[in-house]
């Protein structure tokens, strides 16, 4: 997969892209691409946005400029690039879509700022507009790293052999259901206690005790 991120701080992704899942993810195959809207604004003096019309506080992101970002990285012919504009108005981001989004080849973020995008961006330049949660932070970048890392993680090769995306928080193997809660030594830790069905070692009760906690969690939330 190629994952390509378009912001103004190409620099706030250095952790990220050093994680060791998004590194692993790499070497097999995918690549984390950065595209700085700056360079490429068609504008002076670095210009991305403007005063918003109609008035009111706060800057917009230019269409131009997201465009020019857009076209220096693809050409004009995107169509076999998802691009996804960050937005707090957007369709809420959660596993569905995480799995979604991973059977994509070409993924492109586009991270906002200040008071947010130009709705033709979202409106024209978008496919999909993607929220992370129903609060506003200050821009793109973190909500591009929550997406790319759901995402990525569920990439082959991405986990290390012990992990495992398959039977987690709301997958399929669960029913779509929170994952059962973990255990481990030491069995007594200031007299909390581990159930003692964990220790029994019945695999097939500690089975159905897990699907149960998990079903258990599902019904609370
Ligand atoms: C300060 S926010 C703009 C908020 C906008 N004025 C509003 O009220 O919806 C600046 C940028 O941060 C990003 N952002 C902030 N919160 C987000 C969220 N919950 N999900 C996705 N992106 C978000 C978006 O890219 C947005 O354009």
């Amino acid at each position: 997969m190629i994952f390509d991120v378009f912001t103004l701080f190409p620099e706030h992704f250095e952790w990220f892209a050093g994680q060791r899942h998004v590194r692993n993810a790499g070497e097999h195959g995918s690549e984390l691409r950065f595209f700085n809207y700056r360079d490429t604004t068609p504008l002076g003096a670095g210009q991305v946005d403007d005063s918003p019309y109609g008035g009111g506080a706060g800057m917009v992101m230019r269409v131009d400029v997201v465009d020019a970002s857009l076209e220096a990285a693809y050409g004009p012919d995107r169509d076999g690039v998802r691009k996804l504009a960050l937005t707090p108005g957007g369709r809420r981001f959660d596993e569905g879509l995480a799995s979604e989004l991973a059977r994509e080849s070409h993924l492109a973020l586009l991270c906002g700022r200040y008071e947010g995008f130009d709705e033709r961006i979202v409106a024209h330049l978008a496919d999909d507009a993607v929220s992370i949660g129903p609060y506003v932070l200050s821009g793109g970048e973190l909500p591009a790293m929550v997406v790319a890392d759901a995402v990525l993680r569920k990439l082959p090769g991405s986990l290390g052999d012990s992990e495992s995306a398959l039977e987690e928080s709301f997958s399929e193997a669960l029913g779509g259901a929170p994952e059962y809660p973990h255990y481990t030594r030491p069995p007594t830790y200031r007299g909390w206690g581990v159930p003692e069905i964990l220790l029994s070692g019945d695999h097939a009760k500690v089975r159905e005790w897990r699907l149960e906690r998990s079903r258990e969690r599902a019904a609370r939330t």
